[in-house]
């Protein structure tokens, strides 16, 4: 029995897209836990490019079960859009499973999403619009619909009728927005609801048919551990839990099944969207990283900050989700600068804090504290084992895992498929 849970160990975009497809070979099953079309997940076979925001990484292979779990958020059309994406490439689908659990985004979600954000002004959160927050509102709030609800025809308009009373009201009372149509959206969910059927299943039943078989799951977390919802810097967050712990809850598996936890770490650090960010580089130096590593949104296309690789955050990372294993990406692009830096602490107000604070007015006030590494100048795209990298580029890599105390397994060094180091086996 082998279950890898693997998360962003940062504020997301760490390249978990790659390292899942990478894995997925290996795996016999992946499985999205939480989070809906606001992720963007990036994986490159022979260099054709496929951006993915609710299917799993594992697609590509025919053969793996792709599991999208009652934690997340789906909006129907874009699921359907991405199915036809995919498809229109030549990808089978029919390996996919939804949760009849799962919840639906309706339109009326991005239209808040997008009017909250506008009436937040200066303290909007920079979402993605996507209608993620407010349909996990409803979740919570127990007015949601689910997937099991849009494929009946009876239970759905019931509820609709109630949602859409609700909302047509807050559209036009405290937004003065125009109201949405019944009818209209009625037709247009039972469709969708037509077209996706095929795809739903008693999802946590077929994971742990697969657990229990010794088959390989694999849980491929969107976001990071600074954007869940618990543990990440809050109000500046998404709607779900990303963290390891949520992959039990987002797919009905229970904690004792997980062996590995994977923690995507990505050389460097961004940010997408609003909130503090210690060790953020607003000169010449955040414009080169994010040049060179092509840090712009995959859903929004928005520019992400960028700075310097920070060791209190993978610190806090790898205690909330109990990191065992590092999936260190984007080597490549360090290629030429030097001295690198890594913070190993934050100033404030005089002290030191080697622990990331629950704060985040204290966070805001903290200043990075780094030491320096020199860099290299060698190319290291076509690099396939750790110990022909330059001396410099390995000493970086021990020096994160002697910070962390948690070993470098997986190293990626391009957006390939094949451009990965594997120093030891996750499955
Ligand atoms: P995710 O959301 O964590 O899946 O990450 P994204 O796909 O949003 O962003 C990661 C970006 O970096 C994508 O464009 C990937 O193709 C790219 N990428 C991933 N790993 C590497 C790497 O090792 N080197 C380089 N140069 N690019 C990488
Ligand atoms: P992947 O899976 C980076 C950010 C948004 C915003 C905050 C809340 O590709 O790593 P939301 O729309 O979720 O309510 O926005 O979270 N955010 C991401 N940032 N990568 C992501 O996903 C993100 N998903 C949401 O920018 O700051
Ligand atoms: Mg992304």
């Amino acid at each position: 029995m082998a279950a890898v849970v693997l998360i962003g160990a940062q504020w997301g975009d760490e390249g978990k897209g790659k390292i899942t497809d990478y894995l997925a070979e290996k795996a016999d099953m992946v499985v999205r836990y939480q989070g809906g079309n606001n992720a963007g997940h990036t994986v490159v076979i022979n260099n054709q490019i496929f951006k993915l925001h609710l299917i799993p990484s594992g697609i590509f292979y025919p053969d793996k079960l792709c599991i999208i779990g009652n934690g997340l958020v789906i909006d129907p059309k874009v699921l359907l859009d991405e199915l036809d994406y995919l498809q229109s490439k030549g990808i089978f689908t029919g390996n996919l499973r939804i949760s009849g659990n799962a919840h639906v985004i309706m339109p009326y979600h991005r239209m808040l999403d997008a009017l909250e954000e506008e009436f937040k002004g200066e303290q909007k959160l920079g979402t993605t619009k996507r209608g993620i927050g407010p349909a996990y509102k409803d979740k919570a709030s127990r007015s949601g619909i689910r997937i099991m609800d849009l494929l009946d025809k009876n239970e759905f308009s019931r509820k609709l009728a109630y949602n859409l009373k609700e909302k047509n009201l807050i559209l036009t009372k405290i937004y003065g927005h125009e109201e949405l149509n019944y009818s209209e959206l009625l037709q247009e969910y039972l469709e969708y609801a037509e077209k996706i059927k095929k795809y739903v299943a008693d999802t946590s039943l077929i994971v742990n048919q697969y657990l229990e078989e010794g088959k390989k799951v694999l849980f491929e977390g969107a976001q990071g551990t600074l954007l869940d919802l618990d543990h990440g810097t809050y109000p500046y967050v998404t709607s779900s839990n990303p963290i390891a712990g949520g992959a039990c809850v987002g797919s009905g598996v229970g904690p004792t099944k997980i062996n590995k936890i994977l923690g995507v770490v990505k050389s460097y650090t961004t940010r997408v969207g609003e909130g503090p960010f210690p060790t953020e580089l607003t000169e010449s130096m955040g414009e080169l990283i994010r040049n060179r590593g092509g840090e712009f949104g995959t859903t929004t296309g928005r520019p992400r900050r960028c700075g310097w690789l920070d060791t209190v955050i993978l610190k806090y990372a790898v205690r909330i989700n109990g990191i065992s294993d590092i999936a260190f990406t984007k080597l490549d692009v360090l290629t030429g600068i030097s001295p690198l830096k890594i913070c190993t602490g934050y100033s404030y107000r005089g002290k030191m804090l080697t622990e990331f604070p629950m704060s985040l007015s204290v966070l805001a006030e903290c200043e990075a504290v780094y030491e320096e590494m020199p860099g290299w100048q060698e190319d290291l795209t076509g690099i396939t084992k750790f110990e022909e990298l330059p001396t410099a580029a390995r000493n970086y890599i021990s020096r994160v895992e002697e910070l962390l105390k948690v070993p470098v397994s997986i190293l990626a060094v391009g957006p390939e498929r094949t451009k990965t180091i594997i120093r030891q086996k996750i499955f």
